[in-house]
C-alpha cells in the first residue's frame, strides 16, 4: 500500500517521535511504501475561508503553498494516517492547519448521508483513514471527543476503510508498537469506525451565580466583523453591554500570529469575567488557529490560579446543529483543562443562510425566534446562570426545512460558480491520478 502519514506532532513533544518511530518500523515491516510528513515544517497558510476551492478554482487552494501537494497526495493514497497529540479531545493544531484544507476535495453540493446534510464527494475513491492520537493517561471524555470527531470525519470523507487508537505516554516502545499494529489490522480489515454518535457531556459549572462585570467575545472567524460568528456573537454582547457589563471583542484572525497582540490579548483575558468564542464549523471542529489560540490560553492560564468562565457559540454551514456537538465538546475540554467554569454553549445550524454576513439585530423573519432566545443567553449569562436549556434546544433547531436549504444551498453555489465562469468545472477533479 501507498501510505503518507500525516504528523501533527508539535515541536517539544517527544512522544511524537516514539509513535512516528514504531509506526514507520511496523509499516515497514509490512512492506508498505510510506512517507512521513511532519506538517510543522511544512509551509501551509491556513484556510481563509474564502471558498475559492470550491467556485474560483474547483478542487484546487486559492493559497499556493505545500497544502495542494499534500492534498494531490492525501487523495491518492491508499491510506492516510493521522499522528497527534489528542488536544481538548481532538487534533493539535499543526494537524488541524491542514486537515482544514481537505474541503477542497469535497463538492460544494449538498446529498444525505444517514439522514443529515452532507457535501458530495469529489473524488471516486478516498484513502483509507487512520487516527492515532495519544494523551498523558486515561481521559474518558477527551477519549470518547476523539473517537467521535474520528466518526464525524470517516462520514464527511467517504472512508471505506478506517480506524482510531489511543495511546498514553506512559506505555512502553512496545505497547506503542503492539497498539498501533492493532489498530493498523483492523483499519486493513474494513471499516472500523465505531459508531460514536454522540459528543462527550461536560458538567456546566455549578458554582452560585454572581453577576457579570466584565465579558470578551473572542471572534474565531477569517471573516472577522463579516462573519455569521460575529454578527450573532456581536447581538450577544449588544445585550451584555445593556444590561451594564464591560464589553470587549478581539478577532483572533488579526492576532493569532502577532507575538505582542497574542500576549497582549492573554493578559487582557485576566480581567475578564466571562470569555465567550464565537466560531464557525471547520471540518467537524475548531479551525485551527482558534484551536492555536486556545492551547496558549490553556498555557497561559496553567501557572495561574483558576478563575473566570468560558462559553462557546458555533455555526456551521449544514442545517442542522448537530455537526456543532463535537467542536462544543472540545470547547468545554478546554474550559476544563484552562480552569475557566464551563457556562454551556449555542449552536446553530444553516449559519450562513441565516445571517448573510449581516448584524444579528438588523435581521427579521427567521432571525426573530433566534434573537428571543439570544437575549435569553444574554440575560442567563449576564446574571453568573450558565446557558438555559430551552434557549439552548430552540436555537439549535433548524430556520427552515432541512430539504429546502440543501435546495437552496445548492442554486447558490452553482449561481456564484456561474458568475466566476465555472460553472462547467465545478465538480473538476485536478488532483485525481495527479502523483
Ligand atoms: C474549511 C471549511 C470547513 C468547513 N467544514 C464544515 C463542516 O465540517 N460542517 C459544516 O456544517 N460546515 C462546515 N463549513 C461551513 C462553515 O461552518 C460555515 O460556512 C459557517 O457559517 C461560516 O461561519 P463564519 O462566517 O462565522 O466564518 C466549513 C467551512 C470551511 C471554510
Amino acid at each position: 500500500m501507498n501510505i503518507l502519514i500525516l504528523d501533527g506532532t508539535p515541536a517539544g513533544d517527544l512522544m511524537g517521535a516514539r509513535v512516528a518511530g514504531e509506526l514507520c518500523s511496523v509499516l515497514k515491516a509490512k512492506g508498505h511504501e510510506t512517507e512521513h510528513v511532519l506538517l510543522r515544517e511544512k509551509e501551509i497558510g491556513h484556510c481563509r475561508g474564502c471558498f475559492q476551492c470550491w467556485l474560483k478554482t474547483p478542487g484546487v487552494c486559492s493559497i499556493d503553498d505545500d497544502n495542494r501537494e499534500l492534498v494531490a497526495k492525501h487523495i491518492n493514497s491508499d491510506m492516510v494516517i493521522a499522528l497527534t497529540p489528542v488536544t481538548f479531545g481532538a487534533f493539535s493544531p499543526e494537524l488541524k492547519k491542514f486537515a482544514d484544507h481537505l474541503i477542497q476535495t469535497i463538492s460544494p453540493f449538498f446529498c444525505t448521508v444517514n439522514g443529515e446534510t452532507h457535501h458530495r464527494q469529489r473524488y471516486d475513491r478516498y484513502p483509507a483513514f487512520v487516527s492515532i492520537g495519544w494523551l498523558p493517561g486515561p481521559d474518558a471524555l477527551q477519549e470518547e471527543g476523539f473517537r467521535h470527531l474520528f466518526y464525524r470525519n470517516t462520514i464527511n470523507f467517504y472512508t471505506e476503510k478506517d480506524a482510531c487508537g489511543i495511546l498514553y505516554t506512559g506505555m512502553s516502545d512496545g505497547e506503542i508498537r503492539e497498539s498501533i499494529a492493532s489498530v493498523l489490522e483492523n483499519a486493513e480489515r474494513g471499516k472500523f469506525a465505531a459508531h460514536v454518535t454522540s459528543a462527550p457531556k461536560f458538567q456546566l459549572s455549578a458554582t452560585a451565580p454572581v453577576p457579570v462585570r466584565s465579558a470578551t467575545l473572542l471572534v474565531g472567524s477569517p471573516r472577522m466583523a463579516k462573519s455569521t460568528s460575529a454578527s450573532i456573537g456581536g447581538y450577544l454582547f449588544g445585550k451584555f453591554s445593556e444590561q451594564g457589563v464591560r464589553t470587549e471583542t478581539i478577532q483572533i484572525y488579526k492576532i493569532f500570529e502577532n507575538p505582542d497582540k497574542m500576549s497582549r490579548m492573554l493578559e487582557s483575558l485576566d480581567h475578564s469575567e466571562l470569555v465567550v468564542l464565537a466560531f464557525p464549523l471547520y471540518i467537524d471542529s475548531i479551525p485551527a488557529p482558534v484551536l492555536e489560540t486556545l492551547r496558549a490560553i490553556a498555557e497561559y492560564r496553567r501557572a495561574k490560579a483558576s478563575g473566570g468562565r468560558f462559553a462557546a457559540i458555533a455555526n456551521c454551514g449544514f442545517i442542522e446543529s448537530r455537526h456543532n456537538e463535537n467542536a462544543l465538546a472540545s470547547c468545554a475540554a478546554f474550559a476544563r483543562e484552562a480552569g475557566y467554569s464551563w457556562m454551556g454553549s449555542v449552536s446553530i445550524g444553516g449559519g450562513e443562510g441565516l445571517v448573510h454576513g449581516k448584524p444579528f439585530s438588523e435581521l427579521g423573519g427567521p432571525a426573530i425566534p433566534y434573537k428571543k432566545n439570544l437575549d435569553m443567553v444574554a440575560h442567563a449569562l449576564a446574571s453568573g446562570k450558565t446557558v438555559p436549556d430551552d434557549a439552548r434546544r430552540e436555537l439549535a433547531k433548524p430556520f427552515t426545512p432541512e430539504w429546502l436549504y440543501r435546495a437552496i444551498g445548492s442554486y447558490g453555489w452553482r449561481k456564484q460558480a456561474r458568475r466566476n465562469g465555472v460553472q462547467k468545472e465545478i465538480g473538476a477533479r485536478p488532483y485525481a491520478a495527479a502523483v
